[in-house]
């Protein structure tokens, strides 16, 4: 293929990843975790599994980044996940360690690539791995929005017992319990939600969007949630390798827009061969604007406290 995607992690976000990514067809594969023979058994697993999936996409698993060479995109799920009782953030010191080590890694060997960033918490984690790479910020993407906002569209689909397909929805802010969505630029089949649902209601599904990882991680007790998110990670992924222009919501660094200043974030964004070749500012009410801010002051927090670490 011409196209060519690492995945670092082959734990049960990345390896769902390069599963989508290559029964999809959009590119080769290339697998990278530090468990010996977890990213080689994984990436033969799939490749044994593409002759009944009829694809013929390349998925290569290893513990050494120089089969990464020249890949256009790489997707950092490498880390630990949350377990019950913890939030995203009690992950920041481990995980900052890790982002970091694997961004000095991939870019020796990709410096043309584009990040994109999934590892918790993960707007800090994409300060991370913006600071470390050095690449441009249209160059380093964080995963948050694109799930968040497949979450409340797929509850407002049981809602009102209509297709996902009919759905749109938008969250914005930090991939924390203070992100935003936004009901009122949420639509089912271009309708906006607050004409179809009772606000009893949307407050709801706003809250259960709001809690949907918790959600997870208390059912499945020992992890996080990855089907979803490893979807929300390959969509980002085929906006870019395709040049499809998708305006998703994504984590990027803003300098001024929504009046917030150098910090990651989940606003809308277009994704195309370029990364992020633009950043939407849709108009926001006072109290959403009020919540966007609360959201990035709880960021910001998140950053400060990465700057007493050492990692
Ligand atoms: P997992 O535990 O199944 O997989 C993580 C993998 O990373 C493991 O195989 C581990 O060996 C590997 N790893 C650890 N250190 C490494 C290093 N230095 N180099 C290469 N590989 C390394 O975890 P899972 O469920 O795949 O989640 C991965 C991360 O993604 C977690 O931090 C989780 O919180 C985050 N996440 C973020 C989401 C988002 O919306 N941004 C959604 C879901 C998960
Ligand atoms: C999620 O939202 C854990 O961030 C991950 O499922």
């Amino acid at each position: 293929m011409d196209k060519k995607v690492t995945v670092v992690g082959a734990g049960n976000v990345g390896a769902t990843a390069a599963q989508r990514l290559a029964e999809k067809g959009l590119c080769d594969v290339v697998l990278v975790d530090i468990l010996e023979g977890v990213p080689q058994g994984k990436a033969l697993d799939l490749m044994e599994a593409a002759p009944v999936e009829k694809h013929d996409a390349h998925i290569t698993g290893s513990n050494s980044y120089d089969e990464t060479n020249g890949s256009d995109i790489i997707i950092i799920t490498a880390g630990i996940p949350r377990k019950p009782g913890m939030s995203r953030d009690d992950l920041i010191s481990t995980n900052a360690g890790i982002v970091k080590k694997v961004v000095t890694d991939v870019v020796k060997q990709s410096p043309e690539s584009i990040l994109i960033i999934v590892s918790n918490p993960l707007d800090a984690m994409c300060h991370v791995a913006l600071e470390t790479s050095g690449f441009p910020k249209n160059r380093v993407i964080g995963m948050a929005g694109v799930l968040d906002s497949a979450r409340f569209r797929s509850f407002i689909a049981m809602e009102l017992n209509v297709s996902v397909e009919n759905t749109h929805a938008f969250v914005l802010g930090g991939h924390g319990d203070t992100m935003v969505p936004l009901p009122r630029y949420s639509t089912v089949a271009g309708i906006p939600i607050t004409e179809l649902i009772s606000k009893e209601r949307i407050d709801a599904i706003v809250d259960r969007t709001a809690n949907g990882g918790a959600e997870i991680v208390s059912l499945l007790k020992t992890g996080s949630a990855y089907y979803a998110p490893a979807s929300a990670a390959v969509e980002m992924a085929e906006s870019i390798l395709k040049d499809k222009k998708k305006i998703l919501p994504c984590a990027a660094y803003l300098e001024g827009e929504y009046g917030i200043n150098n910090l990651f974030i989940g606003v809308p964004v277009k994704l195309g061969t370029n990364g992020i070749e633009d950043i939407v500012e849709i108009k926001l009410t006072d109290d959403e604007k009020t919540r966007l801010n609360q959201s990035a002051d709880a960021v910001k927090e998140l950053v400060e406290l990465l700057k007493t670490l050492d990692y």
